[in-house]
């Protein structure tokens, strides 16, 4: 027979069925004992009687956690009898036959209360049961729902899905990138993706023009509530297009995404607000502003655009000119003469030929107050691109090192192209109401980029090392 999940059962009653699952709870209630079995889909009461002999002195064995194959009657209940809280409140399951697949010992803590309340060293460690609790559960399943939705959403569009690879050399994001050791080539190494999108543009350039990738990213930064080492972005990638046509095309999907899969939130403004980088700096002394009438209320969804961004910022940590988004960011047409002008130093007064006053082709999606996303209109002329290398203060043979592929491959017929990435755990977070990236991630790391559950970062056995030539200092 086969089994049946809990959440077909209402298809059944008066007949006999399968199920398997988790025993949630157990209450004796003189000689009966109910249990309430637990899948993934739902919740199960089974009542248990003498009647079934063998398998009764079997049940009185069950403990939480065990898992159990049970056949049994689905049968109405008496009316005082019905749990309004779940489901299939209004039936039970007169059990027949049990039994038990395997044993549990006593969880290291209870998972049918909010384990958000329990320290994340042992969540972390016993994460596979911080993942039965329902909440965790929901927001994997809420996470899975809008990856689906937005993939069938650009499937729809046109765009085609193609994996860009993971061992590759840096892309610069502004993060420090995680470093692979090479076996085969003594001294060097690969370098983890910060994100694709080198490898999108360069799908531009052969010709795919409607790209895009659920594709995770690397990068080697402080953690905080909503940053992890590895995350996963929605990638996508457009030619022909201008910061209109991916600003509305995404503004669409989200507006879909959210009144298909969310009819209970409300989005503030549709169309989207849009706002320049200035105006909001202004208005509201943030490029991440918050447009929510009640801040606290997750049902809210205030999303914005911020536009016009500055091309370059001065880091005070490198203590020179930096791209404030990435490299590949085409400034706006009508400050390209601000490149040519004979250039002062970098100033925060500004001035004439000052760098600060270029803007970019740059546009970010805030949601409720975080960065949800952020793309841009790329330069796809050779000349261009190599001097904004230059203007970055990188030496010929740096730019030839580093990014020679690039102005090698807008030799050859690159179209004018553009994108943007959706960071998803973001996105998913804010639609769970959940504070943390952490909470909608699997298998996510600790704020000290540890995996408690695996056991990584590890040492590595000394065979290992040599064949990778790294010796350890
Ligand atoms: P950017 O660096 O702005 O752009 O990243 C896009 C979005 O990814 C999310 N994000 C993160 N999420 C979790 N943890 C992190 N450490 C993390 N870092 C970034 C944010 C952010 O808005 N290649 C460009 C996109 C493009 O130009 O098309 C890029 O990666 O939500």
């Amino acid at each position: 027979m086969l089994r049946t999940t809990i959440k077909e059962i209402l298809n059944h009653i008066g007949e006999e069925v399968e199920v398997c699952g988790w025993v949630n709870s157990r209450r004796d209630m003189g000689k009966i004992i109910f249990i309430d079995l637990r899948d993934r889909s739902g919740l199960l009461q089974i009542v248990i009687t003498p009647a079934i002999g063998k398998f009764y002195e079997l049940a009185k064995n069950l403990r939480s956690e065990f898992v159990v194959k049970i056949k049994g009657l689905i049968k109405e209940r008496a009316a005082k009898a019905a749990n309004p809280k779940i489901s299939t409140g209004k039936i039970e399951m007169e059990a027949k036959e049990i039994k038990i697949l395997n044993e549990s010992e006593t969880l290291p803590f209870e998972i049918d209360k909010d384990t958000k309340k329990i320290g994340e060293e042992v969540r972390f460690k016993y994460r596979y049961l911080d993942l039965r609790s329902e909440r965790m559960r929901d927001n994997l399943i809420l996470r899975h729902k809008v990856i689906e939705f937005l993939r069938n959403f650009f499937c729809e569009k046109d765009f085609i899905e193609i994996e860009t690879p993971v061992l590759t050399k840096g892309t610069p994001e502004g993060a420090r990138e995680f470093i692979v050791p090479s076996r085969l080539h003594d001294g060097k190494f690969y370098v983890l993706p910060q994100s694709p999108q080198q490898f999108k543009q360069l799908l531009m350039v052969a010709g795919l023009e409607k790209y895009f990738q659920v594709a995770r990213c690397f990068r080697d930064e402080d953690q905080r509530g909503d940053r992890q080492p590895e995350f996963t972005q929605l990638d996508l990638e457009m030619s022909f297009v201008n910061e209109d046509d991916i600003i509305s095309l995404v503004e669409g999907a989200l507006i879909k995404m959210a009144e298909t899969l969310f009819p209970n939130k409300k989005i503030l403004k549709k169309p989207f607000p849009r706002l320049t980088y200035a105006e909001a700096m202004e208005k509201y002394k943030s490029d991440k502003p918050d447009l929510r009438k009640n801040k606290d209320n997750h049902d809210e969804l205030a999303f914005c655009w911020l536009t016009d961004f500055p091309l370059f910022e001065y880091s005070e940590t490198e203590k020179k000119l930096v791209s404030a988004h990435h490299p590949f960011t085409k400034p706006k047409e009508e400050d390209l003469e601000l490149l040519n002008s004979p250039l002062s130093p970098f100033s925060k007064e500004g001035g004439k030929g000052d760098l600060s006053r270029v803007r970019a082709c740059a546009y970010d999606i805030v949601l409720n107050g975080c960065e949800i996303g952020g793309g841009s209109i790329r330069i796809h002329k050779k000349d261009l691109q190599n001097k904004i290398f230059e203007i970055l203060g990188l030496s010929k043979r740096e730019i030839q090192e580093r990014f020679g592929h690039m102005l090698e491959a807008f030799k050859y017929g690159a179209p004018p192209h553009g994108g943007i990435a959706l960071g998803l755990d973001r996105l998913i977070m804010l639609l769970a109401g959940e504070e943390s990236i952490r909470e909608v991630i699997a298998f996510p790391k600790t704020g000290d980029a540890r995996d408690l559950m695996m056991g990584s970062p590890s040492e590595i056995p000394e065979k290992q090392l040599k064949e990778a030539h790294i010796k350890v200092d």
